[in-house]
Parts: C-alpha cells; sequence; structure tokens
C-alpha cells in the first residue's frame, strides 16, 4: 500500500504545527474559524454568519507562488476545514502587532484604522484588518476600486465605510512589516512542510477525509471512494454542515492537486485548470475575455473567490451559478479524467438538470478550455451589485452577417431548474435583421419560453421581465457599441 500521512501541519505564530486527528479524536472537518476559537490566544476571529457572507472570521493565508513570491490570501475560515491549510502560513489578527524593546507596536494595518477611526463596535474589525493586510502584502497604493474589492467580503454596521476605506489606502503605502522581514525563515520552514507529500488520509469519528496530493491519487482515490463528497474551495460544500449541520462523512479534498492549477492561453483560446481560483483567474485573464472578466467583478467576494474554483463552481450546476450561462456563451469545453483515460465535453452538455452533471463515478473535471469570440457578453441582476447570487443572469453571443442574425446564444441563469439556452428566441433571430422592431417580437417569444420559479430572491414575473429586458439591453449595447472583440 502508497504510504499516507494521518497528519496536516501548518504554520501559526511563527511556530509548526501538527494535528493529529485520529490522536485527538478531532473531525477532520473542523472549519479553520472553530479551531482557531477552541485555541487560547486566537478569539480575535469571529464568527458572524458561518456561511462566507460578513467576512468577520477572515484570516490570511500565505505560500509561495511557482516563482517563490509569498503570497498571501485572505479567505473565510468559516468555509475551510483544516487539512485544506495542510503546508501553509496561518496569519490571524493576534499575528498582526509585534513588540520592539518591550514595546507592542501596531501593524501599519491596525494602526491606520486607529487613526482613521475605523472602528466602532469592533466586531467586524479583525476581519477587515486580515483583508487590508492581504491587499498591503499585494499592493502598494492601489486604486479605490480594489481597495473596494478587497472589502465587497467585510460587512461592518457600524462604522461606515468610508473610514475603513480610507485605512486602506493609508496602510498600503508600502512600508515593510516584521511578515517582510520573516519571509525567508518562513519560507524555509514551509518547503520542509512540503517535502511530505504523502497523501493525507484521516479517519476519525466516523468520518474520512482524503487529501490526495497528486493527480494520479486523486483518480485512484475517486474510483476506490466512489461515496465521497469531492471538495476543491469547498465554499459550496462547507455550508452543508455549517449551515444545514450535516456530517460530510466522506471527503476528497482536491484543493492539494497542483496540476489542477494551470492556466494555458494559445490559439485564441484559454485552457484553465478546474482547481484554479477564480481570483487566480481573474488575475491571470488580466482583461482579457471581457464578459468573463466582468463576470468575476459581481463573483462573491475577494476572500470566497480565493478559495472558490472554475471546477466547484461547474460540479455544482447551480441554477444560478454564474460561470455557467456565460461558459454556454462561449461553447466553453470540458476535458474529464478518470482513471481509465479522459474525454472532452461541451459544457452545454455537462448540465444535465437541477443539480445534475454528466459525471460519472470515478470521473473529475480537469479543465475547461474557453475559444476567443466577438461579442460575448455577462449580464447578473441582483439585489445588491457585490456578494449576491444572481436572481437572473444571462451570457450571450452575436454573430452577424451583413446586419442579420448568423449565430447567436441566449444563455441564462435563474429562470429554469439548470442554466438553459432560450432555444426558440434563438431560432426566431437566426437569420434575421438585428433591429429593434425584430429584438420586440424576440421579447414576446422570450417571455413563454421560460416558467421560473418564484422564491426568496424574486417572484417569476420579475424574471420573466429581467430576462426580457436583458436581451433589449444586449440589443442596445451590440447596435451602439459594435464589434469590440469580446
Ligand atoms: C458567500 C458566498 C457567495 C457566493 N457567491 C457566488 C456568486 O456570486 N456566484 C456564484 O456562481 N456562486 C457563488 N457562490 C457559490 C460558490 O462559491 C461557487 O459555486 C464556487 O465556484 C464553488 O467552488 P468551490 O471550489 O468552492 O466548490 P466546492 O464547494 O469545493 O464544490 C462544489 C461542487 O463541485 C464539485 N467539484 C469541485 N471541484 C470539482 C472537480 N474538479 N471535478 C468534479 N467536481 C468538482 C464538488 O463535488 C461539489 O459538488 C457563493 C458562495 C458563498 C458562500
Ligand atoms: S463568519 Fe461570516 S464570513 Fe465567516
Ligand atoms: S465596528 Fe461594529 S460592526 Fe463594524
Amino acid at each position: 500500500m502508497d504510504q499516507v500521512r494521518k497528519t496536516v501541519s501548518f504554520i501559526l505564530d511563527g511556530k509548526t504545527i501538527t494535528v493529529d486527528f485520529e490522536k485527538e479524536r478531532l473531525s477532520p472537518t473542523i472549519t479553520v474559524l472553530n479551531y482557531l476559537r477552541s485555541l487560547p490566544n486566537h478569539k480575535g476571529v469571529k464568527e458572524g454568519c458561518a456561511e462566507g457572507d460578513c467576512g468577520a472570521c477572515t484570516v490570511v493565508l500565505a505560500e509561495p507562488d511557482h516563482s517563490g513570491k509569498m503570497i498571501y490570501r485572505a479567505v473565510n475560515s468559516c468555509l475551510v476545514f483544516l487539512p485544506m491549510i495542510d503546508g501553509k502560513q496561518l496569519i490571524t489578527i493576534e499575528n498582526l502587532a509585534w513588540k520592539e524593546k518591550g514595546e507592542v507596536k501596531l501593524h501599519p494595518v491596525q494602526q491606520a484604522m486607529v487613526d482613521l477611526n475605523g472602528s466602532q463596535c469592533g466586531f467586524c474589525t479583525p476581519g477587515i484588518v486580515m483583508s487590508i493586510f492581504a491587499l498591503q502584502k499585494s499592493h502598494v497604493s492601489p486604486t479605490r476600486e480594489i481597495a473596494e474589492d478587497a472589502l465587497t467580503g467585510n460587512l461592518c454596521r457600524c462604522t461606515g465605510y468610508q473610514p475603513i476605506l480610507d485605512a486602506a489606502i493609508q496602510a498600503t503605502n508600502g512600508q515593510p512589516d516584521h511578515f517582510s522581514e520573516n519571509e525567508n525563515a518562513i519560507q524555509k520552514e514551509l518547503k520542509n512542510l512540503n517535502d511530505d507529500q504523502n497523501d493525507v488520509v484521516i479517519n476519525v469519528n466516523g468520518q474520512t477525509y482524503i487529501q490526495p496530493k497528486s493527480l494520479k491519487s486523486a483518480l485512484k482515490f475517486l474510483t476506490e471512494h466512489a461515496d465521497a463528497t469531492v471538495i476543491n474551495g469547498s465554499t459550496d460544500v462547507a455550508l452543508k454542515q455549517t449551515k444545514k449541520f450535516e456530517l460530510i462523512a466522506k471527503v476528497i479534498d482536491l484543493s492539494a492537486v497542483s496540476e489542477l492549477k494551470f492556466f494555458n492561453e494559445e490559439n485564441n483560446q484559454v485552457e484553465m485548470g478546474a482547481g484554479l481560483p477564480l481570483e487566480s483567474v481573474k488575475t491571470k485573464l488580466n482583461g482579457e475575455f471581457p464578459a468573463f472578466c466582468e463576470m468575476l467583478k459581481v463573483f462573491a467576494s475577494k476572500q470566497i473567490r480565493e478559495l472558490a474554483t472554475l471546477g466547484g463552481n461547474i460540479g455544482t450546476a447551480s441554477p444560478i451559478g454564474d460561470t455557467l450561462p456565460l461558459l454556454i456563451a462561449y461553447d466553453a469545453n470540458l476535458k474529464i479524467l478518470s482513471q481509465s483515460g479522459e474525454r472532452s465535453i461541451r459544457i452545454e452538455d455537462f448540465i444535465k438538470g437541477y443539480r445534475q452533471t454528466d459525471l460519472q463515478t470515478g470521473e473529475l473535471i480537469y479543465s475547461v478550455t474557453i475559444p476567443k469570440r466577438q461579442n460575448v457578453r455577462f449580464y447578473k441582476v441582483s439585489k445588491r451589485k457585490d456578494l449576491d447570487i444572481s436572481t437572473v443572469s444571462a451570457g450571450f453571443r452575436l454573430k452577424l452577417n451583413n446586419g442579420s442574425v448568423e449565430d447567436i446564444c441566449l444563455a441564462y441563469g435563474g429562470m429554469a431548474a439548470m442554466p438553459k439556452r432560450a432555444k426558440q428566441t434563438e431560432a426566431f433571430l437566426l437569420g434575421k435583421e438585428w433591429k429593434e422592431e425584430n429584438i420586440v417580437e424576440a421579447m414576446k417569444i422570450l417571455k413563454e419560453e421560460f416558467q421560473p420559479l418564484s422564491d426568496a430572491r424574486s417572484g417569476a414575473e420579475f424574471r420573466k421581465l429581467a430576462a426580457k429586458n436583458l436581451l433589449l439591453k444586449f440589443y442596445e449595447e451590440t447596435t451602439h457599441e459594435f464589434s469590440p472583440a469580446r
């Protein structure tokens, strides 16, 4: 039998911590939040919502990227299972201030929050400081837009966001901190930890947690444990435990499989590993595929995108998953792997029904290939701009020939049990002139084509109206500013 490891190790408070779940009779799906709060000196991290919405639980995970540069990512510790931080540095609010000649020195982020009155009751403050800390480690003098984006996942009931944003701007002026000074030593220790690349397998209290360290192991475990719940970022699955209080009996955690985190751009298309977190996708696309970048701008919060993966969004097959209508509009292709080989499938054929995919036992989503196309757009209707789930979303594609529709795709989220194309409306428009009269007729067909649900987010009538109006908006935009490369 291949050698496996039963423990996970990470750096906290500058020291390596090794957790032996079986010996300590500790659930392997304990969240980082609950683990920290069980320690005597880490009560600064707070639970507000336990579902990734408030940011009170924000901590920072640090590890070197492929070039050896330390990357600091703010994440929601309420959604991260403890084994997911194996081989990383965990930084909490307690680690920010330091002592110099016996005197406590506040970290520049903490000092800025004090100077600019960024805190009142203080409940949200540790999370906010950690989000700004991660921003400070990655940006010098960021734009206001970047600072706002870093804080979209942090709610504050009492201070108001202006002083907090001002503090973020003041704190990111490039001054070094004690983390910069200790990076070499931390990197050395992280390297030692990551030298052990044995798969992690933990069996305790009726739970099994498997963390393969390679694609080969992942495929083997998937074949052997068809009943396991697969996770990558766990931003969807963790809620089963934190909100529905379900016991997740068996987990295969793909978050340590580096072969699933690649990004290749060539021949007018991009192929992205299914395990690439969406924030990395955003950085790597760097404005290319503008519709995809627009979608990522309004996808959850930065903390969620640091965890959530493309494979995870597709894997949920959620009727309101934001990537899905857009990937349908791009006519994206998935590569699916299992121990017996690989296959390719169009995203449209992969989504089979309400939260159902074409994935067979032993298979995983390996990558997503998106061809570059002109005139692809994304629209999201939600109650709030930031950190909200779609009420209706849309991915549209259009190609005209002499002013008439040669190719069109109108894919909607939130209108049916799964993301779906408006095929009758598309058929009506095909070959017709792209003009308002025809769009108005098409909107009548569209209204009858879907029978959406009424739920907490919205009524069916609103959804129909929004879907129609998005088509009109698409027409207006494509008519008045036609042909930008999308
Ligand atoms: C606060 C909050 C805000 C959110 N906002 C949005 C939003 O704006 N838009 C949106 O679309 N979603 C949103 N989500 C939902 C969620 O974040 C996304 O669906 C995310 O992309 C899931 O990715 P993950 O890696 O975390 O998935 P996980 O939770 O790890 O997995 C989700 C599913 O995908 C499957 N899966 C994961 N990886 C693979 C793989 N490689 N192969 C096969 N199956 C796989 C798993 O088995 C599981 O069924 C939000 C969630 C939260 C908590
Ligand atoms: S407790 Fe609210 S985001 Fe984690
Ligand atoms: S200071 Fe009270 S919630 Fe932010």
